[in-house]
């Protein structure tokens, strides 16, 4: 029994040369708030600024990223979790540089897998994503048994809300629910359609304020991107809407939203080494 935790113990550490790399998700609690569309637009003004992205589509059952991208996947998560096909095989070239994973219905199958093959899975995971400066993962709306590893394995979460007091509310109870499984995890909080930039403030002071006096936490307000019809026209042409106008407010927004994320990074910088995202999925997928 010591035998086998030692032997685990020694691939757990195997991946601490991935530490560079930073695994990101995008949560809502409510839907249809613009995280794909954070997600995709996100990651291509990271790989813009010279960063090397995969962006993971992780909507069970609705994945659409590749869709937002005009473009089709021929393979999915699904064939990589079945075994079909390599993790090598079904990251894709997206647009501007950026690599990409499509979604499809088969996280569950992770979670029932047997231990062997996840561990086979894992061994791969790391030696791919390791590679990468960020790892970008659209969530699906709200949280579910397997959905959870992954929010807990993550290094950030980007909380992505409308102003609309039900979308803050929901948004709300997503941190609290996270908070409270991990209070270490660090949260980024960004508000989407709003109609003016006070509307934006006054959103992000309000999430703020609850999540100081209900949870004791602070959360990092990266900006808000104003509602914007050039979103919907880019979604429309399957364009990326930084790609379709990158002169448009919401554009600008995005970039704004970057560049406080840079921002942020300098100055949060601390000189704790980091556990990598695929060691600690690894110990959710073990502990259970
Ligand atoms: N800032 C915006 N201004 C105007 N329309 C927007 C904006 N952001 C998103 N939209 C519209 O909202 C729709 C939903 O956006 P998106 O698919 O990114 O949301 P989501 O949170 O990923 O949804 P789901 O919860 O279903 O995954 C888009 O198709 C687009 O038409
Ligand atoms: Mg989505």
């Amino acid at each position: 029994m010591k035998d086998q935790a030692e032997s685990l113990r020694l691939k757990l550490t195997s991946s601490e040369k991935n530490s560079r790399t930073k695994a990101i998700a995008v949560v809502s609690g409510k839907g249809g708030v613009g995280k794909s569309n954070l997600s995709l637009n996100f990651s291509l003004s990271l790989a813009k600024s010279g960063s090397s992205v995969l962006l993971l589509d992780m909507d069970i059952g609705m994945g659409n990223i590749d869709i937002l991208m005009g473009r089709t996947s021929d393979k999915t998560i699904v064939d990589y979790l079945s075994g079909a096909s390599s993790l090598k095989d079904v990251v894709l070239e997206g647009l501007g540089g950026i690599h990409y994973i499509a979604g499809g219905s088969g996280l569950s199958r992770l979670v029932k897998m047997e231990e062997s093959h996840v561990q086979v899975l894992f061994e791969e995971m790391d030696t791919l994503l390791g590679g990468y400066d960020y790892l970008i993962f659209d969530m699906g709306a709200g949280i579910n048994e397997e959905s959870l590893k992954f929010l807990l394995s993550v290094d950030e979460i980007f909380v992505v809300t409308t102003p609309e007091p039900t979308s803050i509310m929901d948004a709300y109870a997503t941190i609290k629910y996270l908070h409270l499984v991990n209070p270490e995890i660090p949260f980024y909080l960004i508000v989407n359609k709003v109609q003016t930039s006070n509307d934006g403030k006054d959103t992000l002071q309000r999430l703020s304020n609850v999540l100081k006096r209900f949870l004791d936490r602070e959360a990092i307000s990266l900006g808000s991107i104003p509602d914007d019809r050039t979103i919907q026209q880019a979604v429309s042409r399957q364009i990326p809407f930084l790609n379709f106008n990158p002169k448009s407010a919401a554009s600008k927004a995005l970039e704004e939203i970057t560049t406080r994320y840079k921002q942020a990074q300098f100055t949060e910088q601390s000189s704790m080494p980091k556990i990598p995202f695929v060691t600690k999925l690894k110990k959710f997928f073990f502990e259970r």
